[in-house]
């Protein structure tokens, strides 16, 4: 499980952050220094790598291996230069090189003109499992192939001007689970079943089968201001997950002026993460399929 950037950077001083922010840019981007990467660490990455790939057929949106094949990053770290060159063609972002997590501005800057920022840094093999901060494991794998979207791709560029916008108007705190509930652990309804887009559940192991199989949590249908509304937890498997029929439907549903939601919402008290209400739309798991 990962901490997102927006829970943690407004309070987190870089000095409890664990990446090398001594030779950042302005732009709080680095280079990548692809040649420092040891051959153990393309080692884990390709066990990591190898280990998802088991997961995908099986519990990720359609889309997703589908942009995977594009990548070509199974054998070891990839080269930040050579896949914006791709993904520029595809649909028109490019990636970054970060030292960890930056401040909440700086990365909607990014997002807004179409620059994903990816961490440099590799987990330990001890980590392999569990990791607090996103490393380039997560970033990558979770949400570099979906920019091949061009659905997708447009989301991402238009949270990040929604993400300025949220910022004037003191709503930050409610546009951050916007991000959470959809960018990293968003569900999506196909006729194969339930099927993970959020990069939180496509770069974890244990989550992914938890979020679209366990009878444990909550699934309910993608409704903005519910969602909008509904805390979340950091630190565990997700109480709630929300979910969406596409990628047309997220993009439809963000679409409006979300000025007067804010408004509205300001005043309403916060959902707690695993808390219920009467006019929720639940979703339903598939019935088991037979093995
Ligand atoms: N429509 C949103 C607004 O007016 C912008 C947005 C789009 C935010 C997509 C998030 C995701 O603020
Ligand atoms: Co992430």
């Amino acid at each position: 499980m990962e901490r997102s950037i927006l829970t943690v950077v407004s309070n987190a001083p870089a000095a409890a952050l664990r990446g090398d922010y001594t030779r950042t840019r302005p732009d709080h981007t680095i280079e990548q220094d692809w040649s420092a990467y040891t051959p153990a660490e393309h080692a884990l990455w390709r066990k990591l790598y190898d280990r998802q790939m088991r997961l995908v057929p099986q519990y990720a949106c359609e889309e997703f291996p589908h942009t995977l094949d594009r990548l070509d990053a199974s054998g070891g770290i990839p080269r930040f230069g050579e896949i914006s060159r791709k993904l520029r063609r595809a649909t028109g972002w490019e990636l970054v090189a970060v030292p960890g997590l930056i401040p909440d501005l700086a990365f909607f800057e990014h997002l807004a003109n179409r620059r994903f920022p990816v961490t440099g840094w590799l987990r330990r093999p001890e980590e392999a499992e569990y990791i607090v901060e996103p490393d380039i494991f997560h970033d990558f794998f979770g949400h570099v192939p979906l920019l091949f979207d061009p659905v997708y791709a447009d989301y991402m560029a238009a949270y990040g001007e929604g993400g300025l916008k949220a910022a004037r108007l003191g709503s930050l705190e409610h546009l951050a689970r916007l991000y959470w509930y959809t960018v990293e652990f968003g569900l999506m309804r196909t006729p194969e079943g339930l099927r993970a887009y959020g990069a939180g559940l496509l770069s974890s192991a244990g989550e992914i089968l938890y979020a679209a199989e366990s009878a444990e949590p909550r699934r309910v249908k993608f409704d903005l201001e519910r969602l909008l509304r509904t805390e979340y937890r950091i630190d565990r498997f997700q109480d709630t997950y929300f979910v969406i029929d596409g990628f047309e439907q997220l993009i439809g549903d963000t679409a409006p002026d979300f000025a007067p939601v804010y408004e509205r919402i300001r005043g309403l008290p916060a959902m707690a993460p695993d808390e219920a209400t009467w006019d929720d739309v639940a979703v339903r798991r598939p019935a088991a399929r037979p093995q």
